[in-house]
């Protein structure tokens, strides 16, 4: 077997939705020495980002709900990839706390929020941009961190604000922090992988 140091780490992106965080993340380490993106999962069937990781030649599965708890199931596929480490990019089921155990320290989450404001259960994209518009909030942003057990409540990583204008609109503020996650988020999961891994 080769040695660690002549392999790249394997990443795997959950996703549950449209997937533009994962297809960014794609691009980004689409060349890179040390950090592949080897594996693209996914709760929904029908989600769009299955599309773009077929579109970009990644490995994609979809694990149906009742299986995500089952740890030969889920363990087995990661591990039938080599995952070393995994990203959430707008995955909406909350992981399994064996999951949780073996990857610590190993998962990452991108929240549109600056947490802990507008996180916990039903905060997900569009309801976390209505709910920060209808409180008359001035700013918004993102917020990355590690994973633990409960909904957005592993240290956080990473934040950037921006202003939140009285014109904003759900949509409008969404475009806003949908460019600031493009914009970080790849350079932050290099950062704590590279960390991680002595890269
Ligand atoms: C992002 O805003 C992310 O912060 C949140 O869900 C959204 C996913 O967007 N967790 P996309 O599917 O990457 O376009």
């Amino acid at each position: 077997m080769m040695e660690k140091k002549h392999t790249k780490v394997k990443v795997a992106i959950f996703a549950s939705g449209n997937g533009s965080n994962a297809e960014n993340l794609i691009e980004y380490f689409r060349n890179h020495e040390n950090i592949t993106i080897a594996l693209i999962v996914s709760n929904n069937p029908e989600a769009y980002v299955l599309k773009r990781a077929h579109n970009n030649n990644i490995p994609h599965r979809v694990i149906p709900k009742k299986l995500w708890k089952d740890e030969d199931f889920t363990h087995g596929l990661l591990k039938e990839h080599d995952i070393e480490f995994i990203v959430l990019a707008g995955f909406l089921l909350l992981l399994p706390g064996w999951l949780v155990k073996k990857y610590d320290q190993r998962i990452i989450n991108i929240h549109p929020s600056l947490l802990p404001a507008y996180g916990g259960k039903g905060m997900y994209g569009q309801n976390v941009h209505r709910a920060v518009i209808a409180a008359g909030e001035k700013k918004s942003g993102i917020t990355i961190q590690y994973i633990n057990a409960e909904y957005d409540k592993g240290d956080i990583i990473f934040q950037q604000g921006c202003p939140v204008s009285g014109d904003d609109t759900p949509e409008s503020l969404e475009e806003k922090i949908h460019e600031l996650e493009h914009k970080h988020f790849p350079v932050i999961t290099e950062k704590v992988i590279r960390e991680v891994f002595h890269l």
